[in-house]
């Protein structure tokens, strides 16, 4: 086997072994922007913020497919966690009280309006009330 023909199969197994990956939508870089970018609606439920990460300031989660961030003891923020470029969940970035996504980079304020970086919408805000340890997240 000359030089050629080595890089000639090296290339077509690289190509066949990632094509599946690329069908089953597990290399990010392969997905299509507008794909599961959908805020969920009629969204009503309670998390506990006595335990995990909404214990501590600067913490978040996503459930519900939305993210929600504790800011301090009494301010909460929720909003759709897919980013609107190509649906990565957002993280909540304490130090500027903003969103981001670690895919590509946008970033969001924190009521949800797109920043800068790819994508223009923004994420839909949701409503919060905190009752003792219960956050009601609602629409
Ligand atoms: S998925 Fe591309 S910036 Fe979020």
């Amino acid at each position: 086997m000359n030089r050629k023909e080595f890089f000639s199969r090296v290339g077509f197994g690289a190509a066949a072994a990632l094509l599946p990956a690329c069908v089953a939508g597990l290399a990010t870089s392969c997905s299509s922007a507008g794909e599961n970018t959908a805020a969920p609606t009629s969204v009503d439920f309670i998390l506990d913020i006595s335990t995990g990460s909404l214990a501590t300031d600067g913490g978040f989660l996503v459930s519900n497919k939305i993210v929600v961030a504790r800011v301090n003891a009494s301010t909460f923020l929720a909003v759709s966690a897919a980013c609107t470029h190509e649906g990565t969940n957002v993280n909540y970035v304490n130090s500027s009280n903003s969103f981001h996504c670690p895919n590509h980079g946008a970033n969001f304020s924190n009521t949800g309006s797109h920043l800068n970086g790819p994508g223009s919408s923004d994420l839909k805000q949701y409503n919060v009330t905190l009752v003792g340890n219960s956050l009601r997240v609602y629409s």
